[in-house]
């Protein structure tokens, strides 16, 4: 399949556990996912669990390290071969396949479905969340239990991302890339406050050795669609899910507020 998104070309997949790493030092959103993914799926996936755009299988191995055995789909092959080499070399046998969220069947269906880390984001209209949920809820056995992450939208971060074009280059961060170079991250995001989509560009960087000037570029376009409450309310309530639980982070944070970070946590309805 032609690379269209950041996380289908190759470079990305085999650098993104190392970039992500020292991402996550300096700006942690995420802090807690691991556990908390790891007590949703002992919750609820007696019957099987399934970590849906499990990228390069943070989720999926620290299952497997803790004794639940989860099937992997992610729509890039790149991130799915990079998910089944780290199995592999961790000795785990578990069934990683390359599937697009919205029309993906398994043989078998899940009490638990885990879309981790933003993967739900990068459907970016209204239609491809539908298809998703509808899709999801195909895969999972009554009552079966879903989560997945949205950012609330921010007014001051979109107006300052109208304000950006896809060349307005921020730095991010440096990391040592899997060849032992030194790489800088640089993205260009701006928002449509009218699709709701944030799109723009990521660029990489890798600097010489020596004197650290550039010496090659890569430029990997990326979108995802920012998702009102209210929206993902009916959204649900449409494609057949009644919510459990909302959080307004991993540590099961209280959600009446504007947060950075909403997890749900939804039962498909009988
Ligand atoms: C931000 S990454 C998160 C990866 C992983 N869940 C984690 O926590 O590291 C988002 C992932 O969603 C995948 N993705 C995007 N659109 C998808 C779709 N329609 N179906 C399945 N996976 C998708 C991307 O390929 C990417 O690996």
């Amino acid at each position: 399949m032609k690379p269209q998104d950041l996380h289908d070309f190759k470079d990305v997949a085999q650098n993104y556990d190392l970039y992500l790493d020292v991402m996550y030092k300096n700006e942690d959103n995420h802090s807690g996912f691991l556990d908390f993914y790891l007590d949703f799926a002992r919750q609820y996936g007696k019957d099987g669990v399934i970590d849906i755009a499990c990228g390069t299988g943070a989720v999926l191995l620290y299952l497997a390290e803790n004794g639940i055995i989860a099937d992997g789909t992610d729509l890039s092959e790149e991130m799915c071969r990079v998910a089944d080499e780290k199995a592999k070399a961790k000795g785990f046998k578990l069934n990683i396949f390359p599937a697009n969220m919205t029309e993906f069947r398994s043989e078998k269906k899940y009490s638990c479905a885990i879309i981790a880390r933003s993967g739900f984001m990068h459907l970016t209209t209204p239609e491809l969340q539908r298809a998703a949920l509808l899709n999801i809820r195909e895969n999972l056995v009554d009552s079966g239990m879903l989560t997945f992450n949205t950012f609330d939208p921010y007014p001051v971060f979109q107006t300052e991302q109208m304000n950006t074009k896809d060349t307005d280059y921020s730095f991010r961060l440096e990391y040592t890339n899997t060849q032992g170079s030194r790489e800088r991250i640089y993205n260009a995001i701006s928002y449509d406050p009218y699709t709701q989509i944030m799109s723009g560009n990521w660029k990489f960087e890798t600097l010489d050795d020596f004197d650290g000037h550039v010496i090659s570029e890569r430029i990997r376009p990326l979108a995802m669609r920012q998702t009102y409450r209210q929206e993902m309310k009916y959204l649900l309530e449409l494609t057949g899910y009644e919510i459990v639980n909302v959080y307004g982070g991993y540590n099961k944070e209280s959600a009446d507020h504007l947060a950075k970070n909403v997890i749900w946590c939804v039962r498909k309805n009988s």
